[in-house]
């Protein structure tokens, strides 16, 4: 079966009481479950993490890579800082589309940058949760026509 990892980094599990004004109300559960619903009507398995350290995010980035699986990615604050991640998407030739809740280009100018986008197919930012759906239309909706 088709699967996609839905991968999220620091302070996503905070969703919904987290800077609401900014970040929305949906809480990361009220997300994945959105996801699971659609990877369902799709046929798609899901595997969806949140973590707080950058190396689990590595870990599970080269183990996606291995399997040849793709990957919905929100890094988090680790977007802008992390050369790690940059180098396990490239090193592990992940298949990744980035995503964010807010639109970081309309906010503080260090959240302009990402180590992210320059390794990722794709990048969708600034749809709150339906980044995320976004991005997973992006990565089967063609499937889904040819079938
Ligand atoms: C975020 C944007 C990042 O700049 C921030 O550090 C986050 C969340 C987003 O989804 O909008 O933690 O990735």
């Amino acid at each position: 079966m088709t699967a996609v990892h839905i991968l999220n980094g620091p302070n996503l599990n905070l969703l919904g009481s987290r800077e609401p004004a900014i970040y929305g109300s949906a809480t990361l559960e009220d997300i994945r479950a959105a996801l699971a619903e659609r990877c369902a009507n799709l046929g798609v398995e899901l595997v969806f993490k949140q973590t707080n350290f950058e190396g689990d995010l590595v870990t599970w980035i080269q183990e996606a890579g291995a399997g040849g699986v793709p990957v919905i990615l929100n890094a988090g604050a680790l977007t802008h800082s992390s050369i790690a991640l940059y180098d396990a998407i490239k090193g592990s030739q992940a298949e990744v589309i980035e995503v964010h809740l807010s639109n970081v280009h309309a906010r503080e100018s260090f959240r302009h940058h990402s180590y992210i986008s320059p390794v990722a197919r794709g990048v969708i930012a600034g749809f709150g949760p339906l980044s995320y759906l976004l991005a997973l239309e992006a990565l089967f909706a063609n499937t889904i026509r040819k079938t």
